[in-house]
């Protein structure tokens, strides 16, 4: 997720904000610039790539010691920079931040997504502005510039009222060399307070070197930073008054968030991330002069071509291929089309069978993945259209694929990928869902009956988060067991693999998954009293039948477990303990269900006394075979 940092003070800023983005590297980046306010107006620098790249950049032309003053460049005591995480346009030179406006005297930075930029860019363009990147900020910068008439605070105002999404902006001004203005919606930040300089940051590390007292910006709050004083304003341009907060944690926790690893931050990331991933693809009711919803997904071409697919064909690797085989029950759900989820480093070795007409889907968060990109490009070779959904913007399997679908989950640092799982979901449901309206095998109304629900996962994501700690007791009690097994049916066999993986990976445990009615065929002969078998049980027609494997497991002495609905106690008896999730048609239930599954995994390996951010012998990214 992109970094920002701003500066106004009697430093030179250039070194302020350097070290600054330094502190925002752990949020993950693929290009940096900052734009420095000094006797030579307002300088740009901006690079692809790492941020010794923007250092090299920037140092080549700063004043050097034996040179004349006057030709010193990215000398200056306000500035603002940012590491971007590309989102719109791929990572470079021209696309990272800051932003200007065309006459080159506003400099923007930002973290969010502008969701009404294409309208905005359409109506400024209608006013000559030309663009110069592919980025959605650009449009902000070119705004304000559209309503700047001496008074930049008035301007931003202006411009503010204009934008839909979430942002969280660094602004600097050539004709206001007193001020620097910062504004939060959705996207954090927090400004620091400090002795005749004030600082702004996407995240407390990039302040403490200067100050530890800071305020944290509220949604739709503007903050008016000069050098001895800082106020606020809500949108209407009413003064507000903040209190100040003292910050005594350590550098190391800040940079997460004031989570102790990684992972717990990415897993409780997830209702954003959900929010990020469905909110651009929906079209509420009434916006399209339909009193229902509709899902725009004109980002992979959906059109009346892709009624003559025969079979979809989704491959992916490890957690991104217990998406896939969510996406095959999903496509055999809602669009009534057959679906297979192959496993890439299988099927590139296979004879597979092609149809030109087939729907080919690889999902990879990396977009790295060697194995995948392999599978790509066998599909490729043998003439299929490929979709991927990826959360890298710019990675390979982004530009070799036809059409992308980005999962917009913000960057995923701990190995055992969380985020990036639900929101791989998010867009497997909504490309199922549309595809079968698109075939007639849902109606207008089931369509926005659908979309509502997926509205919904959201905040019950947040609710089942909310009752974390019933999960970490529960891991405290067993998480010494040596063998877990997941099993469950349908959507629920999907999600008991990709738990079982987690829990594997990152707590070492000896975990399996097993589609419940094979138990009987086989792995049941493993259970004992040093089993526990967790059940995900939310197929309401399967019930019954999870209800007698539950009885059978526990007959040979396993500890058991049941994740199911919070209105079903058909399992209260039966199971040794029972996890509830919020209600939501059986097939969405993945991306709740996983949610206990993570946190399981998670606390088992912190108890285990094992880095669940950096599980041994794995990498975050597999680009070997
Ligand atoms: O980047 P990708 O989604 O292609 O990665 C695929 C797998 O390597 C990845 O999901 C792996 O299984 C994770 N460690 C799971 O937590």
């Amino acid at each position: 997720m992109c970094g920002i940092v701003g500066y106004i003070g009697v430093r030179e800023a250039t070194p302020v904000l350097l070290k600054g983005l330094k502190k925002l590297e752990y949020r993950g980046y693929d290009s940096a610039g900052i734009a420095v306010l000094g006797g030579r107006g307002l300088e740009v620098c901006k690079t692809k790539g790492a941020l010794k790249n923007l250092e090299e950049k920037v140092a080549a032309l700063l004043p050097r010691a034996d040179g004349n003053p006057q030709e010193a460049r990215f000398s200056g005591t306000m500035g603002i920079g940012h590491t971007r995480w590309a989102t719109h346009g791929e990572p470079s030179d021209i696309n990272s931040h800051p932003h200007t406006d065309i006459s080159g005297k506003i400099a923007v930075v930002h973290n969010g997504i502008i969701e009404n930029h294409g309208k905005i860019k359409e109506w400024l363009s209608g006013r000559g502005v030309t663009f110069r990147s592919e980025t959605d900020t650009e449009v902000i910068a070119h705004l304000i510039n559209y309503y700047y008439s001496g008074d930049i605070l008035a301007a931003v105002r202006e411009a503010l009222k204009r934008l839909e999404g979430s942002y969280a902006l660094g602004i600097i001004c050539e004709n206001d060399r007193d001020h620097l203005i910062a504004v939060r919606k959705e996207s954090p930040l927090v400004i620091g307070r400090g002795q005749g300089e004030n600082l702004i940051a996407s995240d407390v590390p990039a302040l403490l070197e200067y100050t530890r007292e800071v305020y944290y910006l509220d949604d739709r709050e503007i903050a008016f930073l000069s050098r001895d004083s800082v106020e606020f304003y809500n949108e209407e341009g009413e003064r507000i008054h903040k209190t100040l907060s003292h910050i005594d944690w350590d550098a190391a926790a800040a940079e997460k968030g004031g989570y102790e690893h990684f992972m717990l931050k990415e897993i409780n990331e997830q209702p954003k991330a959900l929010t990020d991933t469905l909110r651009p693809r929906v079209i509420p009711a009434g916006n399209d002069g339909h009193s229902l919803r509709s899902v725009n997904l004109a980002e992979i071409g959906f059109d009346s071509s892709w009624a003559k697919a025969g079979r979809v064909v989704i491959c992916a690797c490890g957690t991104a291929w217990h998406a896939s085989m969510v996406g095959k029950y999903a496509f055999e759900h809602f669009a009534r089309i057959p679906a297979d989820a192959e496993i890439a480093s299988e099927y590139r070795y296979r004879n597979p069978i092609f149809d030109p007409h087939d729907i080919f889907i690889i999902i990879s968060q990396s977009g790295e993945t060697a194995d995948t990109l392999a599978a790509l490009r066998l599909a490729k070779k043998n003439g299929g259209r490929i979709i991927a959904i990826t959360n890298v913007v710019g990675s390979t399997l982004a530009r070799e694929a036809d059409l992308v679908m980005y999962t917009w989950a913000g960057p995923e640092i701990a190995v055992a990928s969380t985020k990036a799982f639900t929101t791989q979901l998010m867009c497997v449901y909504l490309i199922a869902l549309q595809f079968g309206y698109l075939r007639g095998k849902l109606s207008r109304e089931e369509l926005d009956f659908y979309i509502a629900a997926l509205e919904k996962i959201p905040a019950q994501a947040q609710a089942v988060l909310t009752n974390k700690e019933t999960i970490q007791r529960f891991a405290s009690l067993c998480f010494n067991k040596s063998k877990v097994f997941f099993i469950g049916r349908l959507f629920d066999y999907a999600v008991s693999l990709e738990s079982a993986l987690k829990l594997k990976e990152i707590s070492y445990t000896h975990s399996e998954a097993f589609a419940a009615g094979e138990l009987k065929h086989g792995p049941i002969a493993l259970a004992d009293e040093s089993t526990l078998v967790t059940a995900l049980c939310t197929q309401e027609a399967l019930f019954d039948k999870m209800d007698s494997n539950i009885k059978e497991v526990k007959a040979r002495k396993a500890s058991t477990a049941v994740i199911t609905y919070e209105d079903v106690h058909h399992f209260d008896q039966t199971a040794g303990a029972v996890f509830r999730i919020p209600r939501t048609p059986d097939c969405f239930t993945p991306m709740l269900t996983v949610i206990p599954c993570q946190l399981y995994a998670y606390y088992c390996s912190v108890l285990r006394g094992n880095d669940p951010d950096k599980p041994r012998n794995l990498a975050k990214s597999v680009t070997v075979e």
